[in-house]
């Protein structure tokens, strides 16, 4: 297992490139099983998640090939109805499975996804969603077995407490392409990843009106065909990279997701005193100026990402002042703070918020990665910390950043990844 060693204090120069968007490329390599002909992905970021995907589609009968360059050729002429527990349960986006295979086969029986460190996942607006669709489901053993063989159109409310979701309206979307009839789905998601999936199944013939907005409704229709289509690029990963020259208080240019991705971050940069300018594809960032505290709440889109708090949380801990940080998708997504805090940080959870009390430097130490974006949110940390940084697990980063260690000592970071061996021994965490 390997470690991640940063020396802070470094500032960042010259170029970084965000990849393909990991969230969209989950749910889109789920709706290449919609078909027998060939499906053709490109920009595909070269990722562990992404590469477990492509396990998956195999286990179910798809013949999957990385043609390197992010080209990803993926044919599923025979397609098994069954994706078992032992695969499901290392990544949630398996769930995604459950509405192409509804969508090719008219049932599914997948393995329910098991616990997460980002709080509870509850899959339950999916279950009504097929049920609207007519789909008879059922819970046995751990397992959930759709049986549409009788599916028909249908209309569906598919908010919760918390607002849309993102995987439940990708699965709902895969299963009614093939249902006969017209299904309405009010309070869909309207993130870009769910623009970008459709774009895919609009490509593969699918009929769906309202894309990007929250009323999609969907003419079911017989069979849809392969597909060659380019992934949009990770907005979340663009973010991070803006938020990291924000912290270091860096000139950096960011090649990746556009404004209309971005717009919320983009504004609370703004509200920040970051400059931040976005012309042809590439974003500039000067961040030479002094910092505002900023509030934040998250939301659904277009509302501020839940996949940007961690990070923003460390840009907030070095921002002069008070400011708050509030979850409305994960309300326990705070794995990042008992971290932060060992750094040096002063932060305190009052019960879904994050209230950061700026603090003038942050010290490197041991930390320990928790998730993906708390393990982004570590990095940013050392990036600006007295000293040196070492970060266990970084597994989890290597789920949603393709070489991020590499992409930042390119512009100028010194971030290592060494063995775990390398790690002196009384720094090393339980693991
Ligand atoms: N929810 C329910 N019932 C459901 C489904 C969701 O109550 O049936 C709740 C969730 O518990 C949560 C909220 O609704 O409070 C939103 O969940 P959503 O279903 O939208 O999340 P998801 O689809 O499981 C995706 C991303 C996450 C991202 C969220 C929110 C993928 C593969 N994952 O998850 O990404 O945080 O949307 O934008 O697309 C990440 O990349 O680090 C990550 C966690």
């Amino acid at each position: 297992m390997d470690v991640i060693r940063i020396k802070g204090g470094r500032p960042l120069k010259g170029r970084i490139t965000a990849g393909g968007a990991k969230n969209s490329v989950l749910p889109i390599f789920a709706a290449c099983l919609l078909t027998e002909e060939e499906c053709i992905i490109r920009n595909v970021p070269d990722l562990s998640d992404v590469r477990y995907m492509g396990r998956i589609l195999e286990h179910v009968g798809a013949s999957v090939v990385e043609e390197g360059d992010g080209v990803w050729r993926i044919r599923a002429q025979e397609v098994r109805s069954e994706a078992p527990y032992e695969l499901v349960r290392k990544m949630r986006a398996s769930i995604c499975l459950l509405g192409s295979l509804v969508g090719r086969l008219g049932e599914a029986k997948v393995s329910m996804p098991g616990g997460c460190v980002i709080g509870p996942r509850p899959i339950d607006l999916h279950l009504k969603g097929l049920r609207k669709l007519s789909c008879k489901v059922d819970v046995e053993a751990g397992y959930l077995q759709v049986d549409g063989s009788n599916r028909r159109g249908g209309g569906v409310f598919l908010g919760g407490r918390y607002g849309s979701t993102v995987t439940g309206t990708a699965n709902l979307l895969m299963a009614a392409v093939t249902t006969p009839g017209t299904t309405r789905i009010e309070c869909a998601a309207c993130e870009p990843e769910i623009v970008d999936l459709c774009a895919v199944l609009g490509k593969m013939g699918a009929q769906i009106e309202g894309v990007g907005s929250p009323t999609l409704i969907v003419h079911g229709i017989d069979a849809l065909r392969g597909v060659d289509h380019t992934v949009i690029d990770d907005r979340i990963e663009t973010g991070t990279y803006l938020i990291a020259a924000a912290l270091t208080g860096s000139d950096l240019e960011v090649k990746g997701a556009p404004p209309s991705m971005l717009g919320a971050l983009h504004d609370k940069m703004e509200e920040a005193g970051v400059d931040l300018i976005y012309r042809e594809g590439l974003w500039t960032v000067h961040a030479s100026g002094p910092r505002i505290p900023v509030d934040l709440i998250t939301l659904p889109h277009p509302g501020f990402p839940t996949d940007l708090q961690a990070q923003m949380c460390t840009l907030m801990a070095v921002t002069p002042g008070i400011s708050v940080l509030t979850e409305r998708i994960y309300p326990n997504r705070f794995m990042h703070v008992s971290e932060l805090q060992r750094m040096g940080a002063d932060l305190a959870i009052e019960g879904a918020s994050c209230i950061v009390k700026g603090v003038k430097k942050l010290s490197g130490a041991p930390v320990m990665a928790s998730d993906l974006r708390a393990s982004a949110a570590l990095v940013l940390a050392g990036l600006v910390a007295d000293g040196d940084t070492w970060i266990q697990r970084v597994y989890h980063l290597d789920r949603g950043y393709q070489r991020m260690d590499e992409k930042l000592r390119d512009v100028g970071a010194s971030v290592e990844r060494l063995p775990a061996a390398e790690m002196p021994k009384h720094l090393l965490g339980e693991d």
